[in-house]
């Protein structure tokens, strides 16, 4: 079975819709999400501009800050202060990568935690890690959702991770722990990964490499959650970190790219920005 993350996402971001009708309603104005864009990184214009759409599609008001390349830390910091003190704001995301003469980091702990919509602040992290109410990163988010609505069931299950990111890798094995799955986190020095990945009932993939996990790598029957966004090297085109076509008849469930957690990702982050909205309302 093919998880579809594009009609999921376009059932959560309804949802989502719904929710921010009655908001509307009760509080006299929809969510607000700003979206900071530095330089002219294709793939972050191309991601931005979906937000954008998804924005408006769940009836939030949209804006999107674009600044050149050159644009100096200072300035990114004070933008980021202004939009945190501004009430009228509830979401503040900036596009990554940055240019290198800025420091992510301090950039992402310059978002006020409630307005973090990335869930990527420390403070988010921490509670995370600690089991306190959180806004949780939206890709790890999007994938729980996709294997809840498949059916497959996590508690006391084999989940491997391939990758160990912040964004992905760790926060996704952190969920899966809390769901009770005995979970291994693998990576690029994992030894004999083929044994250790061929033995989960629960595979998720975020190591960034075209076509990386192969059918040798995957168990009869697991469920395979591919979160590769690559150029296939050879014919230019999108292609997961999961070599698909070889993998599909082994997997149970399995997650297309494009199609599958990209649109989960954005649904999710529209998600957040919701509950962001309505914790800072009621
Ligand atoms: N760049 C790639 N993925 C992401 C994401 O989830 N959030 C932000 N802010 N930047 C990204």
């Amino acid at each position: 079975m093919i998880i579809s993350g594009t009609q999921l996402a376009k059932e959560l971001k309804q949802d989502v819709a719904r929710r921010v009708v009655e908001a509307k309603e009760k509080y006299g104005r929809a969510p607000h999400l700003v979206v900071i864009l530095v330089g002219e990184d294709p793939a972050s214009q191309s991601y931005v501009k979906g937000k954008g759409k998804d924005a408006e599609e769940v009836g939030f008001k949209g804006t999107t800050i674009r600044r050149p390349a050159d644009i100096t830390e200072e300035e990114l910091l004070a933008m980021i202060a202004e939009l945190n003190a501004d009430d009228t704001v509830d979401g503040v995301l900036v596009q990554l990568p940055l240019p290198k003469h800025i420091d992510e980091d301090k950039v992402i702990e310059a978002i006020a935690k409630e307005k973090d919509v990335d869930g990527f602040h420390p403070a988010n992290v921490a509670s995370l890690w600690q089991k306190l109410p959180c806004t949780l990163p939206c890709t790890p988010k999007g994938i729980i959702k996709m294997l809840d609505k498949a059916g497959v069931e996590i508690e006391g299950k084999k989940a491997v991770v391939i990758g160990r990111s912040n964004i992905v890798g760790l926060p996704v094995s952190k969920l899966l722990l809390d769901r009770n799955a005995t979970v291994t986190m693998a990576h690029s020095r994992t030894k004999n990964l083929a044994e250790v990945t061929s033995a989960a009932d629960i595979l998720v993939v975020a190591i960034g490499r075209p076509r990386f996990v192969t059918a040798d790598m995957v168990g009869e029957g697991a469920a395979v959650i591919d979160v590769g966004v690559n150029r296939d090297p050879e014919t230019g085109k999108l292609c997961g970190d999961v070599d698909y076509e070889a993998c599909k008849d082994k997997a149970s469930v399995i997650t297309p790219v494009p199609g599958g957690v990209g649109p989960m990702t954005r649904a999710c982050l529209m998600e957040n920005t919701l509950e962001c909205f309505l914790r800072k309302m009621e």
